[in-house]
């Protein structure tokens, strides 16, 4: 008997942007432009990382994580978007959906971890000089990047968990162009005032303790900085966190739009345009972000174009 009420759906259909076909295949060209930037620019951060001794520093090490995370959660999502923009039937199995919000929740959390991470990299590199090899050891740099993929994966197990243990039976459509937990729940037909605690706990705590995080590293570097008797100290201190407060802007900026704004028909709309810069555009900024404003890795690419002329010649 229960057999019967058990989930029905198979699939969901992803809405995705209601505009005509033809625009669509304009956003289909557009977003693939994005998303190729995107993959070769994270590939690119970490082979040139890899390649490269003089980058072999807690930073840059941070940033590979950083780009071999948002290449994922971007991976996550993107191409299926990119399929759905060129087809009638928009739709996403049960099982892809699933898939589809486990990897997205997974390094989109440990996103924020490692540029909580980064922040205390900086704050030690500032205030902590001649501390500095010795507290961000290997050591420790690992055993924050392994923080970051634990908090990660715990958020996504938790979420997945608890949303497949719902019913659905019979609305499937979502007005969106990926699954994510605060999207499918409203979907199911059992009770989902635990699920969406539960969401409201975890969300808040990754946000509230990588943002403090965050918050206070700053607090203190730019207390060291302006203590700092030379112009050209503060400069060169400045300029080696210039694209972390860059970045950290951006994302933050992003998902505090994103969590912030009350829910209305009209902020559905916004809220797919928040959520296309933050799971499409911000993991395509990262890497112009690091290599446009770091005089290291531009040095590593004139070196590399340099070798591939003499190389060619
Ligand atoms: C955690 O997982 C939920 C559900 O997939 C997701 O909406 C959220 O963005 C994830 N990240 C954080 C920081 O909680």
């Amino acid at each position: 008997m229960t057999q019967e009420n058990s989930s029905t759906v198979t699939e969901f259909i992803l809405l995705g942007f209601m505009i005509r076909q033809d625009l669509q295949y304009v956003l289909f060209l557009v977003f693939l432009f994005v998303y190729v930037i995107s993959v070769v620019g994270n590939v690119g951060i970490i082979l040139i990382i890899k390649t490269d001794s003089h980058l072999h520093t807690p930073m840059y090490f941070f940033l590979q994580h950083l780009a071999f995370v948002d290449f994922c959660y971007t991976s996550a999502i993107t191409p299926k978007m990119l399929q759905n923009f060129l087809v009638s039937h928009k739709s996403i199995s049960f099982s892809g959906c699933l898939m589809q919000f486990f990897v997205y929740a997974t390094f989109a959390t440990a996103d924020c971890y490692i540029l909580a991470a980064m922040a205390i990299d900086r704050y030690v590199a500032i205030c902590n000089p001649l501390h500095y090899p010795v507290v961000m050891s290997q050591r420790a740099c690992n055993q924050l990047v392994a923080v970051s993929y634990v908090m990660g994966s715990l958020n996504a197990s938790i979420h997945t968990g608890f949303t497949f243990s719902l019913f659905f039976c019979n609305s499937n459509t979502i007005n969106h162009f990926f699954c994510d937990v605060p999207l499918v729940l409203p979907l199911s037909c059992s009770t989902i005032d635990i699920n969406v605690m539960l969401l409201i706990v975890c969300v808040g705590f990754n946000l509230i303790s990588t943002v403090m995080v965050v918050f206070f590293s700053y607090v203190y570097i730019v207390a060291a900085i302006l203590r700092m008797s030379s112009a050209a100290g503060r400069h060169k201190a400045f300029s080696t966190c210039a694209s972390h407060l860059t970045a950290v802007t951006i994302y933050y900026g992003t998902l505090s739009y994103m969590y912030l704004q009350p829910s209305s028909s009209e902020s559905q709309e916004n809220d797919k345009i928040a959520s296309v810069f933050y799971g499409i555009i911000i993991p395509m900024l990262n890497p112009l972000i690091y290599s446009l404003r770091n005089k290291e890795v531009q040095e590593v690419l004139k070196g590399m174009s340099k070798n591939f002329l003499t190389c060619k010649s």
